[in-house]
Formats: structure tokens, sequence, C-alpha cells
């Protein structure tokens, strides 16, 4: 017998029992005669005391032991630990197997390395931060199982093995052993069936799935990541804002103990860009962005009279300069800032570019106060853009770490349907499978790029943790978009005739979304290194550096 009893559960209800434990060295204290071990499972840490006499070999940590003994109270209690009042008095101890000096402390705050806790991710996973971590996504995993299914979802799995889908990234290959020189590629998405489900006649469809992108890794990104993919039979925006909202309040609200601002805001998506230079928001701490052109004409501040866009944010009562130009690459930028020093006293960072009265202008504009301050971009809208959000995003860094946390959901819906990219090819913004909003219609064939589409992203203090939208249903839509992004009807007959087809058969209206599972556990937890909830992760570079893969 392994064991009577875990690490985890001994308690004073247990004095004077005789047990069994199995467990990993954590911590040995010699002191002389008596030695105190801590032993770990998965459930806990127990504190052992052996008499020196009873130990025959060398002892270690993260060696494997089993030992006999006996439940005694414990003199000084530990209130942090389960077991923590209790301990056992060893009657015999015996090495299950030893262990080679683990390359890091295994405790919550480790010494490892990035690449050290990849190579040997099975002592991290002993580490009981990221245990923890991988039991709470389970926990959440199960949740949301169980709520899809409370409202009708079924889930269904499909085929990772796909033909290649434009899907916005470029896909992994598999070659096939019965198909000489043809390849499965691994699907970025489950999208395409799970509108051909939706065709089937299915009402709800959900799956909780692994979705691959041959991408470049980053703090929130993976080479193989998991989706909770939804799909809905006969809805339209509204219905996948209002049951999602209720979906992602349920799971937020059972998984932390934060306060998630609701009802959801919802804004388009040229609204997102005007007041926040990015179509990922994060609202929890207001700082739109205030367009200052007329303002400026106005009041004939001539210098700045001939840029295309002139944009400020105020920051409120800031005790320290918010924002360091240099690190942040931006001193010889089109950007400055003012501090409203004391009553009648301003100070002028960065561009020294207005005189008093000028500076009184905008410090009347903005109704700062002593401890203010006023950040203004200037130049093409784009780029006056792109520095204020720059500033913006830095200064919520810096109050997100010492502000009470709370959850600030916001939609971001129509998106355009189509970009131009750099070698002016239209791409699409979300996937092409996406359907133009009514009112735009009859943009898409002469002006695509001025298209609105039925599409949402859901962004959460930053993060964009889900993405959907109603789908085409309209062969002659489909074509057309495929046209647009370069296929010609040879090659949509080829590639997409299946889909094409199935289009012809009565498809009903329908729409879904996806969240990434990674990026909602990660925020859940407020980590966003999304490497700390995924048992195995690939490294940046997209590497498993434990088994070598790729090879
Ligand atoms: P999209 O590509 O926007 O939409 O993905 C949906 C959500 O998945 C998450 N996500 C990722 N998470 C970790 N690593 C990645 N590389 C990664 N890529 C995406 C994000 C994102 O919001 N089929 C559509 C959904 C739909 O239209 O229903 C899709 O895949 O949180």
């Amino acid at each position: 017998m392994y064991r009577t009893h875990n690490c985890g559960e001994l308690s004073e209800k247990d004095i004077n029992k005789k047990i069994i434990l199995s467990g990993w060295i954590k911590k040995i204290r010699n002191l002389g005669n008596i030695i105190f071990i801590d032993i770990r499972d998965y459930f806990g840490i127990t504190q052992l005391v052996i008499n020196k006499s009873l130990i025959r070999n060398n002892l270690g940590k993260e060696f494997l032991i089993r030992i006999n003994g006996k439940v005694v109270s414990r003199s000084s209690k530990n209130n942090i630990l389960s077991t923590g009042s209790i301990e056992v008095l060893v009657s015999k101890i015996e090495i299950l197997n030893k262990s080679l000096i683990p390359p890091f402390i295994i405790e919550d705050k480790t010494d490892g390395t990035d690449k050290d806790r990849m190579i040997y991710r099975y002592l991290d996973i002993r580490r009981s931060i990221i245990k923890n971590n991988l039991i709470f996504r389970h926990k959440i995993m199960l949740e949301i199982r169980r709520f899809l299914s409370s409202k009708d979802f079924i889930e269904i799995e499909t085929p990772i093995l796909v033909n290649y889908t434009p899907e916005g990234a470029r896909s992994f290959l598999v070659p096939s052993r019965n198909y000489q020189n043809k390849f499965y590629a691994l699907h970025q998405s489950p999208q395409i069936f799970k509108q051909l489900l939706m065709i089937g006649g299915i009402d709800k469809y959900f799956q909780i799935i692994k979705c691959f992108r041959d991408e470049d890794a980053r703090y929130d990104r993976q080479i193989e990541f998991t989706q909770i993919d939804c799909e809905m039979l006969f809805v339209d925006v509204i219905d996948i804002l209002k049951f999602f909202e209720k979906f992602v309040i349920h799971i937020f609200t059972k998984f932390s103990n934060f306060k998630i601002t609701k009802p959801f805001v919802s804004i388009p998506y040229y609204k997102s860009i005007k007041y926040y230079g990015t179509d990922c928001p994060d609202i929890r701490f207001g700082m739109k962005f205030n367009e200052l052109n007329l303002l400026v004409n106005k009041e004939n501040i001539s210098i700045l009279k001939k840029y295309e866009l002139v944009i400020g944010i105020k920051i409120e009562s800031f005790n320290y300069f918010p924002i360091d130009f240099k690190k942040n690459k931006i001193e010889n930028k089109n950007i400055f800032c003012i501090k409203h020093k004391s009553e009648k006293k301003f100070l002028l960072y960065n561009k020294k570019i207005l005189n008093y009265d000028e500076i009184n202008i905008f410090s009347k504009f903005f109704n700062t106060n002593p401890g203010d301050f006023i950040f203004i971009s200037y130049g093409k809208k784009n780029e006056s853009r792109f520095l204020l959000k720059k500033i913006r995003n830095e200064i919520i860094n810096n109050l997100s770490k010492k502000n009470d946390f709370t959850f600030n959901p916001i939609w971001i819906t129509e998106l355009p349907i189509l970009k131009l990219d750099s070698n002016n090819n239209y791409k699409s913004v979300h996937h092409p499978f996406t359907s133009p909003i009514n009112e735009d219609i009859h943009l898409l064939k002469k002006n695509p790029e001025n298209v609105r589409s039925k599409s949402y992203d859901l962004v959460i203090n930053g993060v964009e943790v889900a993405s959907g939208s109603i789908r085409i249903n309209k062969k002659s839509i489909q074509k057309l978009i495929f046209n647009h992004l370069g296929f010609s009807n040879k090659e949509i007959q080829q590639k997409f005739g299946f889909f094409i087809k199935a289009l012809e058969y009565g498809t009903p209206p329908h729409g879904g979304i996806a969240f990434g599972l990674d990026r909602l556990i990660s925020l859940l937890k407020k980590d966003d290194n999304i490497k700390n909830f995924i048992a195995f992760p690939k490294n940046s570079s997209g590497k498993d550096i434990m088994t070598n893969a790729p090879s």
C-alpha cells in the first residue's frame, strides 16, 4: 500500500491514527538527532518528524519516499497549511525513488528560468502555482461545458486534418502517406465545419478545441491554443452579444472575486480607433482621445494648425511623471506633455512648442487642476493615434498595478469586412465567411473597403478574448468575397466548391463566436503569460524545447 491518506488531508481529528504517506521531499531540516521533512504530493504538504536512527540512506530534495507513522499534535501550528496543526511521527521510512538535484527551486517563488521551466516542465508542474492553474483550467472547462449544455448547445467534434482554408494565419501541413505529394492542413479553427453543422440543421453547437496556427508566438499567443468555439442558428448580432454577455458574466463571477462591469459597452470599430487608437481598448481608466483640430483652428494655435490630426488625453492627479519618453522611444516624435504644476504654473515636456497662452487654452479645454497632465500628439491620423495610444497604454499599465482590479468588457462591432494589405491586395479583417451589414451590401462590388461587417470582438481590459460574426448564407455574396480575396471563379470551384454548393441547400442565417480559452483563463487569473495555464506550452519561437519538436 502506498498511502492511507494524501499529504494534504491529515488534521487534528486524525491524531493518534497510524497512517502511511507517499510523497516527494520538499524540505529537510536536520536538527541533530531529529530530522524534519516536508513531503509534498498533489494534495498538499505534511511535516514529518524522524529519528535519525531510522535513516539508512542519504535523502535529498525530490526523493520519493513512503513513510509509516502516527499523527501527533504540532506544538508550533502553521495556519497556512491545511495540515498545519499536526505532524507525523515516523516509524518507518523507505525511498521509493531517488531524484537528481532539481535544476530550480520547486516552490511558488522559483529561481527557474523560463527555459529551464520548459525543459523540466514536469518539475514545474510540481509547483503548486502551475498545478493550481491546471486545476483551475479543468474547473473552467467543466463549467463552460455545463453552462452551454444547459442552454441546449451540444458539443460536436470536427476534423483537425482538413483542407487549407484562408483564415488569416498560415496553416501547418501534414504529409499524407497514402497520397504522395499531398498534404492535410491542421485546422486554424473549426470555422467551415461549424457552419456546415448549421447547414445540417444543428441548432446550437460548441466545442472546446485545439487550434493550430503557424504564426509567431507571444506572451498571449501560442501556435497551438484552445478555443471555446460556438455557433447558433437564426441569430443576428444582438442575439449573440446578449447571450455571450450572460455567459461571460456567469464564468467571471463564478471564477473571480473581481467585479465585472455590466452591461457591457459596445462601440463600432471606427469609434474604437477614433477614441482609443486601437481595436483592443482597455477602458478601465477612461482616457478617451479628444480631437483638438477645431480648437486649434478656432484659437489659431499656428504651430499645430497644419497637422491632419491633433489629439489629446488628460491624466488626472498623477503624483509622478507618468511616462518616460526616451524609454518609449518617442522623445523625437510629435508629442508633448503639459503638466499643471500649481495654480497658474505649467510645465511643458518633450516638444516645447507652445507659449503660455497656448498652454492655457489646452488647460481650459481639458479643465485641468494642479497635478493633472495633458498629452497631445499631432501629425498624420495613424501616426498621432499610434503615439497617443502608446502613452495611454503605458499609463494604464502603471495604473492597473496599483488600482483595485475590475473587469471592463467592451464589444467592438462592425469591423471592416476587407482591408488592403501592403501589396494592395484585399484581406479579410475577420475571415472570409463574415457577413456584410445589410446597409452596406450595395457597396460590396465597387467599394468593398468601405463595407462594414456583422462582426464583433470582445475585449476585456485590453485583451481580445473572443471574436465572431454573423456568416454569409448567400452563395453570390460568398463568391464575391472570394473574388475580392483574389480567387478566380475556377479556383473558388476547386478550393471551396463543396462549401459554395452547401450554401445552395437552404442555408439558414447563423452566426457564432470563439473565445480564446488560454487568454480567458490568464485574464481571470491576472497573469498575462498564457504559458502558465498550458500544461506543455511552446516557447516564443514555436518550439517545444523539452521534446525538441519540430524535428
Ligand atoms: P479568431 O481567429 O479571432 O476567430 O480567434 C478567436 C479567439 O481565439 C484567441 N486566439 C488565440 N489565443 C492564443 N493564441 C493564438 N495564437 C490565438 N489566436 C486567436 C483569441 C481570439 O479572440 N473562427 C473564428 C471565430 C468565429 O468567427 O466564430 C476565429 O477563429 O482570444
